[in-house]
């Protein structure tokens, strides 16, 4: 039986008990519209800890646009049904007013690390994110959180927030879940026409081909190469497609420069937003 809880007081009453018969909490944060990508981190949680703990929470301060929040699904019971069988003990689902009964105004400095892709393009969103994020760990207090690959830069954010704020919370990073034609599962592709689905795989398409041939280029020739291909298709609008050091996330000139590279895009697909990424090496 999973429990479903609504208020924080209960959720941490619940968590705080598991706590004193010394079991370990795993967290997997969402924000519902729950598909196998998802499934997957729980799973994963489930096996590495004693007791699971599944947030559902479209937090509206991290959408810099009011249509994609007013278009973000919202399925709770479905999403209650999916997380039948897979090891997740407890659903924490509050409402906006309980996380946020006054304007939370905590600020973060993460350098450059927001400065750059999903932060030059969406402002203000990390921000909510951290908030968010660092508000249900205090609420949570989990051993372990799972965080998907395919927010590249989230997962450095929350990494870099846990270090800076010294959370006992260990950062665990999942592969990205794919379509067996190669389109990185995501709540969003649920908006996509049947067109577009068609067309969507050609994101991963650019990327792994590039994984190929990269060292033929220089990184900027690299990013060229990938926005061309998929600027190519009349579906798409690149937002931008960045080769950056998987640490830092900044852009740099040589190959030689970083000891890991990675390339991450974001295009539109007629009015729905997708992103992906590559390890290079
Ligand atoms: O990745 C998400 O679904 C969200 O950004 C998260 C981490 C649940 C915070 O709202």
């Amino acid at each position: 039986m999973i429990n479903l809880t609504h208020t924080i007081t209960e959720t941490q009453i619940t968590i705080q008990k598991q706590k004193s018969e010394g079991k370990t909490i795993g967290f997997v944060p969402t924000m519902g519209a729950l598909h196998e990508g998802h499934i997957t981190l729980i799973r994963r949680a489930a096996a590495e800890n004693d007791f699971v703990v599944v947030s559902i929470f479209v937090n509206p301060i991290q959408f810099n646009n009011p249509e994609d929040l007013a278009k973000y699904p919202r399925t709770l019971d479905e999403d209650m049904e999916k997380l039948a069988g897979t090891g997740c003990t407890l659903v924490f689902a509050p409402s906006a007013d309980e996380m946020y009964p006054e304007p939370d105004l905590t600020e973060f400095d993460f350098g450059q690390l927001d400065k750059v892709m999903e932060g030059k393009f969406r402002p203000g969103h990390f921000k909510g994110v951290a908030i968010v994020v660092k508000k249900l760990f205090e609420i949570v207090t989990p051993h372990k959180a799972y965080f998907g690959e395919k927010d590249f830069q989230q997962l450095a954010i929350i990494k870099k927030m846990v270090s800076m704020l010294q959370m006992p919370v260990e950062i665990v990073p999942c592969p990205i879940i794919r379509e067996a034609d190669g389109l990185a599962m995501s709540s969003r592709n649920a908006r996509l026409s049947a067109d577009e689905r068609t067309e969507a795989p050609l994101l991963f398409k650019a990327l792994s081909g590039i994984k190929e041939n990269y060292s033929w280029f220089i990184p900027d020739g690299t990013k060229q190469l990938v926005t061309g291909e998929i600027q190519e298709s009349k579906y798409f609008r690149v937002e931008y497609v960045s080769v950056v050091d998987i640490e830092t996330l900044q852009p740099f000139e040589d190959w030689q420069d970083v000891e890991h590279a990675v390339v991450c895009v974001a295009a539109f697909i007629g009015s729905v937003r997708l992103i992906d990424n590559i390890v290079l090496y």
